[in-house]
């Protein structure tokens, strides 16, 4: 039975959730966080769906376990394969998943045209058709899947001239495009989200979910009665590549999140 003295768990494939549990802390300042990066099988846009279903579902189990209140699972890929089978296998449980915000981005202008940058496995899956079926009278949506830009954030390569020349690449194809908005349809691309900027040039607004997730999530505790009550509310990392251990030194969760988080 969930009890507002628990923590929320937060859970990612590595370091992206971190953008969205930059928001929780910020709206929610009196919470306790455990924030699971699954670093070891970072990352995850690039399996299959199965593969990506049955780590999150390792995952969720373990941090159920531990006796938390609510589970937010900052990531897209993960969101995308697993929150359905989650709810419907956890029907009591308070799960708050994340998806591309498209619906503030085609609300930018009128007809604007709109890329999505996500992982393969997000673009691919059925919650995402469903989601561009909705507002494709409204906007022109280019999906557009980044394969490898993970990767950069998860060595910490968030500025610098190997990500921009591999953005100047990749998104290349977008330049010809007159794009009114931009949305970063995976939690990890916020922490790179300057250099996004700086390759695609012009002057498209950028949207992510990040905020509007942490707006649910309170919204959430708030109708279930769980918002702490506490005062000071604190954050424990977990990282696979660190089983066992909690906050773990050499974990860039802590080097790189940590620093993200205060900035
Ligand atoms: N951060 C995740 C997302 O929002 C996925 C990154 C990965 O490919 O592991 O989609």
């Amino acid at each position: 039975m969930a009890e507002s003295k628990m923590p929320i768990a937060v859970f990612d494939s590595g370091l992206g959730g971190i953008s969205v549990l930059k928001e929780l802390v910020r709206l929610l300042p009196n919470e306790n966080f455990i924030y699971y990066g699954d670093t070891a099988n970072a990352p995850y846009g690039i399996k299959s769906a199965d593969e990506v279903r049955v780590l999150t579902f390792s995952v969720y189990e373990r941090l159920k376990s531990r006796g938390v209140k609510a589970f937010v699972i900052a990531c897209n890929t993960a969101t995308s394969v697993a929150v359905a089978a989650l709810r419907e296998k956890y029907p009591d449980d308070i799960i708050i998943g994340v998806e591309p915000a498209l619906k503030p981005a085609v609300l930018c202008a009128p007809h604007p045209t709109v890329a999505v940058l996500a992982t393969p496995l997000t673009l691919r899956e059925e919650k995402f058709a469903s989601l561009m079926g909705r507002f494709s009278d409204k906007a022109k949506i280019i999906p557009f899947a980044c394969a490898g830009l993970v990767e950069f954030v998860e060595r910490g390569e968030i500025t610098g001239e190997g990500l921009q020349e591999f953005l100047d690449g990749l998104l290349a194809p977008l330049k010809r495009e007159q794009l009114d908005a931009v949305v970063l349809g995976c939690t990890h691309y916020p922490l790179v989200k300057d250099a996004i900027l700086e390759s695609l040039g012009g002057g498209a607004l950028i949207f992510d979910g990040s905020e509007g997730t942490a707006r649910e999530t309170k919204r959430r505790l708030e109708a279930a009665r769980l918002l702490s009550d506490g005062t000071e509310g604190s954050v424990i990392f977990l990282d696979s590549s660190y089983p066992d251990v909690e906050n773990p030194e050499a974990s860039a969760l802590l080097r790189f999140g940590g620093e993200y988080l205060c900035s």
